[in-house]
C-alpha cells in the first residue's frame, strides 16, 4: 500500500464547531445577542472605554461557559489531521476546545479567553476565572486588565504566518464560519488564487460560498470526521 502523501493543509474554524459543544454561536438567527447587547456592543475598544465592567462581564460568562465545555467529535477529527498531514489549524474562536482534543498547535487568530492583556503597558499573562475592572497587571501593577480577545477594528494575531501557510497549501478548509468577518472571510479566495483545493463545511452555505471549490453541508460533528477520514485513510 503506497503510503499516505503529506499535504499542506490550512483549516479555519469557527464558532459552528463549537456550537454542538454548547458555545453558541455570533449570528445565528435566535441568537447573536448577549442581555440585549448587540454583539459589536460589547466586542470593541470603544466600548472598553465607555463601560469596561459590562465588557468583562460579558468575557466572564463566556470564559466560564468555555471552562465548562468539552471537545467534540469535530474537534479530536482535526486533532487526528494533524497526525497525518501537515496542519496549520487557525481558528477565529476564543475558547480552547481544540486545545483540549489534542490539537499540538492552535492558531487563535481573534486571541483567546485564557489570555490576559494590560491595556496600559501591553504586558500579557494568563487570565484569571474572572477579570475586572480593578484586576492589576502583573507587570505595571495598572488596573488596565482587559481580555486578550481581538475587537473589531483591531488587528487580528499571526497575520503573517497565516498568508504564509495559505499561500504553500494543497488544500483550503473553512468550517463552522459564517464569512462575515474579514480578513478571515478572504482566506479562501486567496487559497484559490494560490492553488489550493477549497472546501467549505458547514450547516449552510456561508456568506463567502462562491469563494470554495466544494461544499460539505451539515453538522460539525458529523462532517468533519467523514471529511479527515477520507483524508487519513491510507
Ligand atoms: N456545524 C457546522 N456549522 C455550524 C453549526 C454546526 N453544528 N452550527 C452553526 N454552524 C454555522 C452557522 O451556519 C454559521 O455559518 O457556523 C457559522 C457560525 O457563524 P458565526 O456565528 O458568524 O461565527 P463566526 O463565523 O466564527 O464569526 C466570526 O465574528 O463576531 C466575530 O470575532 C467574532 O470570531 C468571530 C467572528
Amino acid at each position: 500500500m503506497p503510503p499516505l502523501r503529506r499535504k499542506r493543509i490550512v483549516v479555519l474554524t469557527g464558532a459552528g464547531i463549537s456550537a454542538e459543544s454548547g458555545l453558541a454561536t455570533f449570528r445565528a438567527a435566535e441568537g447573536g445577542l448577549w442581555e440585549n447587547h448587540r454583539l459589536e456592543d460589547v466586542a470593541t475598544p470603544e466600548a472598553f472605554a465607555r463601560d469596561p465592567a459590562l465588557v468583562h462581564r460579558f468575557y466572564n460568562m463566556r470564559r466560564a461557559a468555555a471552562l465548562g465545555a468539552q471537545p467534540n467529535a469535530a474537534h479530536f477529527a482535526l486533532a487526528d489531521l494533524a497526525r497525518a498531514h501537515d496542519l496549520t489549524l487557525v481558528t477565529q474562536n476564543v475558547d480552547d476546545l481544540h486545545e483540549k482534543a489534542g490539537s499540538p498547535e492552535v492558531i487563535h487568530m481573534h486571541g483567546a479567553l485564557s489570555g490576559a492583556l494590560c491595556a496600559a503597558c501591553n504586558h500579557r499573562w494568563k487570565s484569571a476565572a474572572e477579570m475586572d475592572t480593578q484586576t492589576a497587571c502583573p507587570s505595571c501593577g495598572a488596573a488596565a486588565a482587559r481580555p486578550d480577545i481581538v475587537w473589531f477594528g483591531e488587528m487580528p494575531y499571526q497575520m503573517e504566518r497565516i498568508w504564509d501557510a495559505i499561500e504553500a497549501a494543497d488544500l483550503f478548509a473553512a468550517i463552522g464560519t459564517s464569512g462575515h468577518v474579514y480578513p478571515a472571510a478572504g482566506f479562501a479566495q486567496h487559497a484559490a488564487r494560490s492553488g489550493a483545493h477549497c472546501v467549505e463545511l458547514n450547516l449552510e452555505p456561508s456568506q463567502n460560498a462562491r469563494d470554495f471549490h466544494e461544499h460539505r453541508g451539515g453538522k460539525a460533528s458529523a462532517i468533519v470526521p467523514e471529511w479527515v477520514a477520507e483524508l487519513t485513510r491510507p
